[in-house]
C-alpha cells in the first residue's frame, strides 16, 4: 500500500485555519500543560508574542489531520556590531501516537529551508540537550558555548540557568552571518524576545 505523506502547509499564526490551529493548540497543551489553565480563555488564541511575526508550519495528513507543528519566529538582533534578522524554532511538537516515523526531523528541516528563502540571516533557538541529535540530523549545528539571553533587557532569561540543561543550535544563511560565525560561539547572545516567548 502507497501511504500518502503529510503535506507541510504554512500559515501566519492568526490565519491559520481554525480546524488545523485547534488541533495545533491541543498539541502545544498536550506538550507544555499550563499550570492552571485560566477559564474562559479563548481555546484557539494566539500562542506567540505577534510582535516575532509567527509563521505556522504544519505536517497536516490527507485526513486533516495535523501530525506535526513548529512555529518560526523572528526578530533583529544586534550582536558584536552587527545586525542579524533571526529566525527561531518554537512550540516544535509531533503527535504522540506519530512520534518517531520522522515526522518532527522533516518539519524542522523544512523550517530551516523556509527561514534559508525566507532571507533570514541565521537560525538561533536553545533546545533540551537530549534533542541536539535531533536537530542535527535535520541539518542544524550546535553553538559550542552560546548562551541565549531570552526574556527582556529588564528581565532577562537566560537558557543557561540553573536547572535548565540546553545546548543552542543555529544555522547560518546569509554572507554576513557565515562571516560573523565565530563571534557567535562561546559568548552571551543578547536576543531578548519577551516575556511571552521568553526563549522563544
Ligand atoms: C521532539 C519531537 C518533536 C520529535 O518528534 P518525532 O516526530 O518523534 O521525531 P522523529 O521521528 O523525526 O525523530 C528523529 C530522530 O530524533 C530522535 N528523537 C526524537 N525525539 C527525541 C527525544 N525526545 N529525545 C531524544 N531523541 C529524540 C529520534 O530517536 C530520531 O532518531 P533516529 O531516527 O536515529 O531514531 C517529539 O518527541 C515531541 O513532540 N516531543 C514533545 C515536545 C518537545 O519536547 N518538543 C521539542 C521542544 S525543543
Amino acid at each position: 500500500m502507497n501511504e500518502v505523506e503529510p503535506r507541510i502547509r504554512c500559515f501566519p499564526e492568526p490565519a491559520t485555519p481554525p480546524e488545523l490551529r485547534v488541533q495545533v493548540v491541543e498539541l502545544q497543551d498536550q506538550a507544555w500543560p499550563l499550570p492552571e489553565p485560566a477559564e474562559g480563555v479563548a481555546a484557539i488564541g494566539p500562542s506567540h508574542d505577534p510582535a516575532l511575526r509567527p509563521l505556522s508550519m504544519l505536517l497536516v495528513d490527507d485526513d486533516g489531520v495535523v501530525v506535526a507543528a513548529l512555529d518560526i519566529l523572528a526578530k533583529e538582533l544586534a550582536h558584536t556590531g552587527g545586525h542579524f534578522a533571526v529566525g527561531g524554532l518554537s512550540t516544535v511538537v509531533t503527535r504522540p501516537a506519530a512520534r518517531g516515523q520522522g515526522h518532527g526531523r522533516r518539519l524542522v528541516a523544512a523550517a530551516r529551508e523556509e527561514m534559508l528563502a525566507g532571507g533570514f540571516d541565521l537560525g538561533l533557538f536553545t533546545c533540551d540537550r537530549p534533542l541536539r541529535a535531533f536537530y542535527e540530523q535535520a541539518g542544524w549545528e550546535v553553538l559550542p558555548g552560546a548562551v541565549l539571553i531570552g526574556g527582556t533587557r529588564a528581565a532577562p532569561f537566560r537558557s543557561d540557568r540553573p536547572g535548565f540543561d540546553k545546548v543552542t543550535m543555529a544555522s547560518f544563511f546569509s554572507a554576513d552571518a557565515i562571516r560573523a560565525r565565530a563571534s557567535f560561539e562561546h559568548c552571551d547572545i543578547e536576543l531578548y524576545p519577551g516575556e511571552i516567548d521568553k526563549l522563544w
